[in-house]
């Protein structure tokens, strides 16, 4: 069929598509489709305004289709749609990297781009691995991550990821790894608010790890500083400073995986500021554009990116990078979108909003099946209990029910509910989505 067949012969079917992480058979079955967007909603192509309970997927921090930000995209899509990303550049890619760079706390000094939070964990665990290699300590080859981590899906990712659905389909992944021990543990933690209290010995484990390999054996520990995608899962106080001084002490690197901490989640640029830790390497994307144009990137330390600057001047001193790395859409979109953040003072709302969101996400407390609920930033966990051999039935019926009842899109993953509005969510918009989750919960306590 010729390209000008297709477009009269094919009529609008669903069949084609294959989603990413969805339930293809069950949705085409009964679709939620999103047409349009505005700030805090979404519009259904029948015109219903849908409040957005999760920036996206956690990556919209600035609300939808921010005026500043749609203008840059088009102004830079007439001026210059692409340049070669290897061996040329575009003055925006320096400037965006210079703007990132000052915004990063400490020596976090040097950007690399890509396009994703998925290639942005990728590049800095190879990041790693290459800077062990070119200061001659090339036998630190493992890596740590940690048990139900979320690092994209690429096999680096998976590997160091601790999702298990996301790991035994695709066989052995990468050599080499080992994982920390989840810091959740629902006894100690339950219904806290913030960073709990139990749990910064679980650092401790790394010590073990280390002694039974030796550190000479490995390259770095990769953690989300906040665990998200399995379900929000706060540091324990003390934590992530132990996991540093258990690096350095070791002279392993340590790559917070700031893909949804990163822009104001949690009140700060990056979680590593929030808790006055400096990581070796910090992957972001999402929030870098407001999730307008795909972009992720890796920040690193001062001393990592000297010890690349060797050798002959005309020889590369990565091998790496994609045709996209720093796309002047991308670019273009980040810097309107971190004006945004600065002139509306985002991060500061955010962590202004941060003990009225909590109050109302605790309100939920004593729902039916509701076993914990965890609060961080502008970010909520709800737990709910599964029904008896449907793990994950309750929650998906919960995300169903918020989207086609009650106008509002929540995120699950097993059968936790997960939370994370745009920054710009007002104090009565965050009452009503919680008024409008509770009411989800007890539609589904059958
Ligand atoms: C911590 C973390 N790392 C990496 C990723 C992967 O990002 P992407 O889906 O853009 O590849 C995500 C996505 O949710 C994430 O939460």
């Amino acid at each position: 069929m010729s390209l000008a067949q297709t477009e009269r012969a094919i009529p609008n079917d669903l069949e084609a598509y294959w989603l990413p992480f969805t339930p293809n058979r069950a949705f085409k079955a009964a679709p939620r489709l999103i047409a349009r967007a505005k700030d805090m909603h979404y519009y259904t192509p029948d015109g219903r305004a849908v409040l957005d309970g999760t920036a996206g997927l956690w990556c919209t921090n600035a609300g939808h289709n921010r005026d500043p930000i749609v203008k840059a995209i088009s102004a830079q899509a007439a001026e210059l749609d692409y340049a070669p990303a290897f061996q040329f550049a575009h003055p925006k890619a320096f400037a965006l990297a210079s703007r990132i760079a000052t915004l990063a706390p400490g020596d976090l000094d040097h950007v690399f781009f890509c396009n994703s939070g998925s290639e942005a964990v990728d590049t800095a665990l190879k990041i790693a691995l290459a800077y062990h290699h070119v200061r001659g300590e090339g036998s630190r080859t493992r890596l740590i991550g940690r048990e139900r981590g979320y690092h994209g899906v690429g096999f680096g990712g998976i590997s160091v990821g601790g999702i298990v659905t996301n790991r035994k389909f695709f066989g052995t992944l990468l050599a080499g790894v080992d994982h920390l021990p989840a810091t959740y543990n629902r006894e100690q933690q339950a219904f806290t608010k913030g960073e709990p209290d139990w749990g910064a010995h679980l650092a401790d484990e790394l010590e073990r790890i280390v002694a039974l390999h030796d550190a000479s054996t490995i390259a770095a520990v990769i953690v989300e500083p906040m665990a998200g995608s399995t379900g929000v899962l706060p540091p324990p106080k003390g934590y992530l400073q132990r996991l540093r001084a258990i690096c350095d002490k070791h002279r392993l690197l340590l790559i917070f995986d700031e893909v949804i901490t990163g822009f104001g989640r949690l009140g700060h640029a990056f979680a590593a500021e929030r808790y006055g830790v400096i990581p070796d390497l910090i992957t972001f994307a999402k929030g870098i554009t407001s999730g307008t144009v795909p972009m992720g990137g890796v920040i690193a330390r001062a001393p990592i990116h000297e010890a690349f600057m060797r050798g002959p001047e005309h020889v590369v001193e990565l091998f790496h990078g994609y045709t996209y790395s720093a796309h002047p859409l991308a670019c273009a979109a980040a810097l309107a979108t971190l004006d945004l953040y600065r002139d509306e003072d985002l991060f500061a709302r955010a962590k202004r909003l941060e003990p009225i969101w909590a109050e109302a996400a605790m309100s939920l407390k004593g729902l039916p099946h509701v076993l914990d609920i965890r609060t961080l930033g502008l970010t909520a966990g709800i737990d709910l209990a599964a029904r008896p051999d449907a793990a994950g039935r309750r929650a998906y019926d919960a995300m169903v029910k918020a989207f086609h009842d009650e106008n509002l899109v929540i995120r699950v993953t097993g059968d936790t509910i997960a939370l994370t509005p745009p920054l710009i969510v007002t104090e009565s918009e965050i009452a009503d989505m919680f008024e409008r989750v509770a009411r989800v919960i007890r539609a589904v306590a059958q």
